[in-house]
């Protein structure tokens, strides 16, 4: 598996922001589709082209747009939903899948409760997006569903992870492109990134 850091300073500067205590709901909302949208710009960098003839005021040329069928993005619920706006200021046309998975408080282990996915799924390039990589079990089940359900050409999308997760990932996975914002320390007790950003989920929602 490869796996990217992002290193641009706009995507550093809205991590950083995000990760405020203060920063409020509305803020944050706005922040994470921002950064979705910035990393999605690097992590799309090798879409397929195809060269279609179109004419100019001057004269008719074969020029390169986007080819293939089109792409999927997959959010884990819920707080990957709030990345999907930012892919698709990218990608307008792409379809939405949806996989609902909840972490046990105790346990930490995933739980799904939806799975949804664009049909022919096994044809299209898919990104998955979780703000928070963790233990890894969330990104590792998604992965799995998708694949169960034909999907192939994965990329995987997170804001911050932890190098614990980014192993849990690598090591169930190793044929995926990982995507992440920033690399943090550690996980805590509660498998909580530090210094991380909190609940993101909540942190979107206004749930807390
Ligand atoms: C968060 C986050 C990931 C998961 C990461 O979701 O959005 O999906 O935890 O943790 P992991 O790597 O240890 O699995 P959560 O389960 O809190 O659900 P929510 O998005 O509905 O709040
Ligand atoms: N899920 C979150 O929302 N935050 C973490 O730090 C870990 C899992």
């Amino acid at each position: 598996m490869s796996v990217s850091y992002m290193t641009h300073p706009l995507i550093k500067h809205k991590i950083t922001l995000l990760r405020k205590y203060s920063t409020g709901t509305n803020e944050f909302r706005k922040l994470i589709e921002e950064i979705a949208m910035l990393m999605g710009y690097e992590a799309l960098a090798d879409l397929p082209t195809a060269d279609i003839e179109v004419t100019t005021p001057i004269e008719k040329t074969l020029q390169p747009v986007i080819n293939g069928k089109k792409l999927a993005v997959v959010p884990i619920l819920r707080a990957g939903l709030g990345m999907v706006n930012g892919i698709l200021a990218l990608v307008p046309s792409a379809k939405v899948g949806h996989i609902g998975l909840y972490r046990d408080p105790e346990t930490h282990l995933p739980h799904e409760y939806y799975c949804k996915l664009p049909e022919a799924i096994d044809e299209r390039q898919i990104v998955v997006v979780d703000p928070m990589l963790a233990t890894g079990g969330s990104a590792v089940a998604a992965v799995d569903f998708i694949k169960a359900r034909g999907g192939r050409k994965i990329k995987f999308m997170s804001v911050i992870a932890a190098p614990e997760g980014v192993s849990a990932l690598m090591k169930a996975h190793p044929d995926i492109q990982l995507y992440v914002g920033c690399l943090d320390r550690c996980l805590n007790e509660n498998a909580y990134i530090c210094p991380g950003l909190g609940d993101a989920g909540d942190r979107i929602f206004g749930t807390q």
